[in-house]
């Protein structure tokens, strides 16, 4: 896979979705800074260099059943950071979460491309230093938890090498077997499992997910799977 590095950039989704557009291969490009970085949900994420950001960008078949890549992808990036399955959790359909304040964040979006492919970019951004002690915590609803307060001496580039091969291997694997493989892992790790939460504006219980990486919500009409798209979940009570 082609690597790129950029001092500073928009938005290195942005970057990696013109690269396929144009009949790029897979690529993973990172930058030091981003000016119009985006989240979930039309959220805006600005990042320096107290982050790593970077996106990975492959095609895949266009009816591969894209639904449990972004918790494939979480399960990868905590596997390699927390290897022993402790601290980072993962909060359904696409956030990173380190002593219960959120780490990072996924964002995939896809573009369409002749010959029945479609180009898939996975970005992820990562908190790699901890907030300055007199930083406006009013804009981190979710909290915020740094990659150093797990490895003190954890850098961008360093953290990149050892995600760079798990990301490729995973991909490769998603590709033949879907999001199945993974459910065990990210059980392991779901933050909101038997918790009450709130999908959208529907309240219920987190129940896990299914081998296609929907949540399943119980209501009072029963357990019914949900998919990520443009809902936002939010917790509601402590585990
Ligand atoms: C979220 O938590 O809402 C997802 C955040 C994803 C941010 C990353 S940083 C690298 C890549 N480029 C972007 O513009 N966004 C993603």
């Amino acid at each position: 896979m082609e690597r790129r590095h950029l001092a500073e950039c928009g938005s290195t989704n942005t970057e990696a979705l013109a690269h396929l557009r144009d009949g790029g291969g897979p690529l993973l490009i990172s930058a030091s800074r981003q000016t119009a970085g985006r989240g979930r949900l039309g959220r805006a994420w600005q990042s320096d260099d107290a982050a790593l950001t970077f996106s990975v960008a492959r095609s895949f078949p266009a009816d591969l059943d894209l639904s449990g890549l972004s918790l494939a992808v979480g399960c990868t990036v905590a596997d390699t950071l927390d290897p022993a399955g402790e601290r980072v959790r993962l909060k359904w359909p696409n956030d990173l979460f380190l002593d219960g304040a959120k780490l990072g964040g996924i964002l995939i979006e896809t573009v369409p491309l002749p010959a029945d492919r479609r180009g898939v970019v996975i970005g992820i951004g990562l908190n790699l230093q901890p907030l300055p002690a007199d930083a406006d915590r009013t804009a981190f609803a979710s909290g915020h938890a740094a990659l150093q307060t797990l490895e003190p001496a954890a850098s961008a580039a360093a953290t990149l090498d050892r995600l760079a091969p798990a990301l490729r291997g995973m991909l490769a694997d998603f590709e033949t077997l879907g999001f199945a493989p993974w459910q065990a892992a990210f059980a392991r790790r779901d933050l909101a499992a038997g918790r009450r939460v709130r999908l959208g504006d529907q309240p219920g219980i987190a129940r896990g997910v299914n081998a296609r990486g929907e949540l399943l919500l119980e209501t009072a009409a029963g357990i019914a799977p949900c998919s990520g798209g443009e809902l936002s979940l939010r917790l509601e009570s402590s585990p």
